[in-house]
């Protein structure tokens, strides 16, 4: 039978950031850029620039602005994006679209664009909760009858008995926990936490002592201590969300907003009067102190591709409350506004582009190129002679940086053919014919073009 698998969320994002495997951070060294650093080279103006966005980000000063990297292409907008969600940390949300993806999807194109906004606002929430919390001393779990199935047994209810390190409870549970225990697999010496109100058992994994008497393989499970104090307690948790993923929760089930952890298939469209509950819910929390709100970045790659009506849609978006930050990034000079037959700069209208701050970014010099092509090379742990690392720099010089960085794996695959372990000039050279960089094939489509017409 056929089947087709959609292809995850996760693997799509990992697609998006291969071509800067190699960028850590913005390589700063307080607000000032080191020549090669965090797989950074040169652009020191541009990524000084972003070191102060971060600061403000970071610190909430920059919510509802919006920026904008423009530069010949190949010159590292989309690397300096990559490299501010790498400062930013993974508490503050960064989500990046390609322009092109507003217009793919099946939903409105404002819906899209609305949901994207939220997942780039993140929520701390604080949660205090009764929770029982323990190493496992003994479990057992009551089946009976399956009331169809006489040759199946179900569990009905469970006792277990939990101890810390100062005294222990022996508890009775209902049958949604004894199916739980089962589940996750949960035996004597696990450290357990059982979240009442919540309704879920979560097992934190064995202790150290039932570790190392059951001789578990310490590579893959990490052994925790047995907590000390009372086995009932109250306990704080954060749980970071995005605005988003309340949104989801909230329309899926209307109740509880903690069944989003495990796990959310989004798709659907979401009405606005959830937006609004989860908003209220929200502000609720921060004024009650038990909220925190991060905003984050949405960062739209090649934006002379956004229509007018998107532009208007982000503008009216970057002056509501609860906004993210916006990082455009485009590679135009000059170009039509998509929907309209202005040409404007940036092909962006122009009451978007004055609240912009535009940061720059300049075409690299040769001995950038050598050094981005050598970190590029090590990071697909490709080897390459000296030699060859000249020539491809020119090649780079010439044609471009992106089109020098894509002949790395090609020629790397004709050294191994050759039985050579490293890439040498000769190689690059071949590989060099059998591809074209655009402005070569442009030009080459460009003269077959005129016998066409004939
Ligand atoms: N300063 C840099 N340091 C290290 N690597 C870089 C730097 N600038 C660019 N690169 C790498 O060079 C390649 C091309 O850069 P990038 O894709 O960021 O260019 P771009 O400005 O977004 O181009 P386009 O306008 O075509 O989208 C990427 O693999 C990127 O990671
Ligand atoms: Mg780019």
């Amino acid at each position: 039978m056929a089947e087709i698998a959609e292809i995850p969320e996760s693997l799509r994002e990992w697609e998006r950031i291969a071509a800067h495997s190699h960028i850590q951070g913005l390589g700063l060294d307080g607000l000032k850029a080191k020549f090669v650093a965090d797989g950074m080279v040169g652009q020191t103006e541009a990524r000084e620039a972003c070191g102060i966005v971060v600061r403000l980000i970071r610190e909430g000063k920059f919510a509802g602005r919006a920026i904008l990297f423009a530069g010949p292409p190949g010159s590292g907008k989309s690397a300096l994006a990559m490299a501010i969600a790498k400062e930013l940390g993974k508490d503050v949300p960064f989500v990046p679209l390609t322009a092109s993806e507003i217009f793919s999807t099946e939903m409105k194109k404002t819906e899209f664009l609305t949901q994207v906004l939220r997942k780039a606002i993140g929520a701390r929430i604080h949660e205090v909760r009764k929770i029982y919390e323990g190493e496992v001393k003994e479990i057992s779990i009551e089946k009976a009858q399956h009331p169809y199935n006489p040759y199946q047994q179900i569990p009905v209810g469970a006792t277990i008995k939990i101890a810390t390190k100062d005294e222990s409870k022996k508890l009775t549970m209902d049958q949604s926990f004894a199916v739980q225990l089962i589940q996750q697999g949960i035996e004597t010496g696990d450290v357990i936490q059982i979240d009442i109100d919540g309704g879920r058992i979560v097992k934190i994994g064995p202790s150290e002592e039932a570790a190392k008497e059951k001789k578990i393989d310490l590579t893959t499970i990490k052994p925790v201590p047995v907590p000390r104090g009372k086995v009932l307690k109250e306990k704080e948790f954060v749980y970071p969300v995005t605005l988003h993923a309340l949104d989801v929760a909230s329309s899926r089930s209307g109740s509880d907003i903690f069944s989003l952890f495990f796990g959310v298939r989004e798709s659907k469209e979401i009405e606005p009067e959830v937006r609004k509950e989860v908003d209220e819910y929200i502000k609720s929390l921060v004024q009650e102190g038990r909220c925190e709100l991060l905003p984050g970045v949405v960062f739209i790659d090649e934006c002379s591709m956004l229509d007018i009506e998107t532009f208007a849609f982000l503008n009216r978006a970057l002056e509501q409350e609860l906004a993210p930050i916006i990082i455009f990034a485009t590679n135009r000079g000059f170009s039509t506004i998509r929907g309209t037959d202005i040409k404007a700069a940036h092909g962006m209208p122009l009451d978007l582009l004055d609240r912009l701050l535009i940061i720059n970014t300049k075409p690299y010099a040769e001995d950038e190129i050598r050094k981005i092509l050598e970190i590029r090379a090590n990071s697909e742990k490709i080897k390459i002679s000296e030699e060859a690392l000249d020539y491809l720099t020119q090649v780079g010089v010439k044609a471009s940086l992106r089109f020098a960085i894509q002949l790395l794996a090609p020629a790397f695959e004709v050294a191994k053919e050759k039985k050579s372990e490293k890439i040498e000039k000769s190689h690059v050279v071949y590989v060099e014919k059998l591809f074209s960089d655009v402005k070569k094939s442009a030009q080459y489509v460009k003269e077959f073009e005129k016998q066409f017409i004939q």
